[in-house]
């Protein structure tokens, strides 16, 4: 992988330009082929991506840490828009699980035909951007700023990275009612997993023993993830994620944002989310 902090524009949206390219990301978009029995794990950044790789890897082994043990989670569950997508998804037998955070206006166009499902985790913005911003002085790809009120302003901006969050939740919410959609929430999981778990489980049509069940949330806790090192990147080299800036597994809770926003700051992040969100039923603020 190139280090670079230069982003690509795709379709309206930027992306970091040292894993993506125009024919990865038109590849994932216009020419994939989605199977009915794939599972897309779909995310804004930070909302919960790497969990879910786990989950779902700990699911469709019945509760066997063996694979979360044995392999990256982005072996696992790849990344369909990456460089490595093609190589690593097209033909993985079946069922795949496949990650992303493509907003939905270039997600694969072959998904309408297909009875394959989605499961979109959504997180509080405010948390959202605490974890980006501490996730950009660590992910060399990425654009930082080191002042938090900076980092707000181009978390606001369409120049951050897969689009404003606005826009991507919003987009993916149009497509909330179809059956083979399932809406998650970060902060019920952190509150609840294994309702969370079942209710991921009952989704997929996986009927898992309460043993199984129990096991899925042993190995997908926050601690069994942060001392996983298939899961918590530790495995990338230091120019790609410099440790000396932090770890992936920062914190892993909810309403970290009180810790960083001052009730100015949140007060205007708030008006904007109202703006935004005047039509859509998610209670974030
Ligand atoms: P924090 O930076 O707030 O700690 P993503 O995988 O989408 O990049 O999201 C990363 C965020 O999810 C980080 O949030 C990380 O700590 C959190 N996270 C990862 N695994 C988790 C788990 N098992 N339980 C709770 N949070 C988790």
């Amino acid at each position: 992988m190139e280090v670079t902090k230069k982003y690509m524009e795709f379709e309206g949206i930027r992306v970091p330009g040292g894993v993506h390219s125009v024919e990865s990301l038109t590849w994932a978009w216009k020419e994939f082929e989605v199977r009915d029995d794939d599972v897309f794990n779909v995310t804004y950044p930070k909302s919960g991506t790497t969990w879910l790789q786990e989950i779902l890897s700990l699911i469709y082994s019945n509760g066997d840490p063996t694979p979360v043990k044995t392999q990256y989670s982005w072996d696992r569950v790849p990344w369909i828009e990456q460089y490595s997508g093609r190589r690593q998804i097209e033909n993985r037998p079946s069922p795949r699980l496949i990650t992303t955070h493509l907003p939905i206006h270039i997600f694969p166009q072959s998904y309408y035909k297909s009875k394959a499902k989605i499961i979109y985790t959504v997180r509080n913005p405010k948390d959202v951007c605490v974890s980006l911003y501490h996730f950009s002085l660590v992910a060399q790809f990425m654009e930082s700023r080191e002042d938090f009120q900076d980092f707000i302003t181009l978390f606001l901006s369409n120049d951050v990275m897969f689009g404003r969050w606005f826009e991507h939740v919003k987009g993916w919410l149009t497509i909330k009612d179809n059956p083979n959609f399932l809406l998650l929430s970060y902060d019920s999981m952190v509150k609840d997993l294994r309702s969370s778990v079942a209710k991921i489980c009952k989704f997929l049509g996986k009927d898992l023993s309460d043993a199984a069940i129990d096991s899925v949330v042993e190995h997908s806790s926050f601690k069994a993830m942060k001392d996983n090192n298939m899961s918590n990147y530790s495995a990338v080299p230091n120019d790609i994620f410099n440790k000396q800036h932090g770890t992936f597994h920062r914190k892993g809770i909810s309403g970290d944002h009180k810790n960083y926003f001052t009730p100015a700051q949140e007060e205007e992040f708030n008006e904007i989310y109202k703006e935004c969100m005047k039509d859509i039923d998610l209670a974030f603020i």
